[in-house]
């Protein structure tokens, strides 16, 4: 049990204790926890050092916690993350967004500025749209687009819908149910997903973070890690304009495969595969022929 009582005590010995029990980010998270249970950021758990904590926010402090060293992820203790700068509230039908998600953003704002498509009323459809992240950012970036998202979970679209309106983009965004893009005809100008991509054999042996707290929906990609792309590629086909694009992001190694897969469907490449910050082929971009 935490004993310490001001603000800087309990901060520097929460971080002890997740540094004792393992965690990769002590500090950070130590910080994340108390400032949600204090309702302040960086800034004010330093201007507030001193302060004393009541037995209610020692309580509180002690049960998040708990839950991260039994290895919850820090986003869903809060309930929150942050993806492209926008905060997006999470449920157990979504996946926690990632950074490495916002590889998809950059490769949509680069084809969006080759083709000149800025101002233009940009149809989006985004496949498996999980928080809404994806399509959220982009509607942010791009304000005369319109974007649907689709997602088989009807807990993930509440929580989409429910960012969509947080982050004042309702107006543009609607949301279907559906088993990626069956129940939609289209056209769209341009198709995002990242879907799910693991293979099932690897499922077993991911983190405890991610296997345990993720829903496994947003991860299982069949034997091969392909089964999404296979059905994407195929179907977004029948659903884009032409020069229409499919962005999709991929898992490592797969680039060469997902590029065969939306060739097979009949599109083209449309950009190299784009690597993501720690350099991994992220996401690959295909085009359906111009008329
Ligand atoms: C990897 S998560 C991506 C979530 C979000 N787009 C993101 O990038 O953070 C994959 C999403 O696909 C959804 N999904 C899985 N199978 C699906 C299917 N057959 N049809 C539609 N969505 C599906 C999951 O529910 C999940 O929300």
């Amino acid at each position: 049990m935490t004993t310490a009582r001001t603000v800087d005590a309990i901060r520097r010995d929460a971080a002890a204790r997740l540094r004792s029990a393992g965690m990769d980010s002590p500090e950070l998270d130590a910080r994340l926890l108390l400032g949600a249970v204090l309702d302040l950021d960086l800034t004010g758990l330093i201007s507030q050092a001193a302060r004393l904590l009541t037995p209610q926010d020692i309580a509180a402090l002690e049960r998040a916690l708990r839950r991260r060293i039994a290895g919850e992820p820090v986003a869903r203790i809060l309930g929150v993350r942050e993806f492209w700068g926008l905060p997006f509230r999470l449920s157990p039908d979504t996946l926690v967004p990632r950074p490495d998600t916002e590889t998809v953003i950059e490769a949509v704002l680069d084809i969006v500025r080759a083709n000149a498509w800025q101002g233009r009323g940009l149809r989006i459809l985004d496949v498996g749209t999980g928080s809404g992240a994806i399509l959220l950012a982009l509607l942010h970036e791009l304000p005369d687009a319109f974007g649907v998202g689709i997602d088989i979970s009807l807990g993930a679209l509440r929580t989409a819908c429910a960012n969509a309106a947080a982050l004042g983009l309702s107006a543009r965004a609607a949301y279907v149910a559906g088993d990626y893009l069956a129940a939609i005809r289209g056209p769209f100008d341009l198709i995002v997903s990242n879907p799910p991509y693991v293979r099932t054999a690897d499922m077993a042996g991911l983190s405890t973070e991610v296997r345990d707290h993720e829903p496994r929906r947003a991860l299982d990609g069949g034997a091969d890690g392909l089964a999404a792309y296979r059905v994407i590629a195929t179907q977004a086909v029948g659903a884009l304009v032409p020069g229409g694009a499919l962005v999709l992001e991929i898992g490592q190694h797969q680039a060469a495969d997902v590029e065969r897969l939306t060739g097979a469907a009949g599109l083209h490449r449309h950009r190299p595969p784009r690597p993501d910050l720690g350099g991994v082929l992220r996401v690959v971009t295909a085009r359906k022929p111009p008329p």
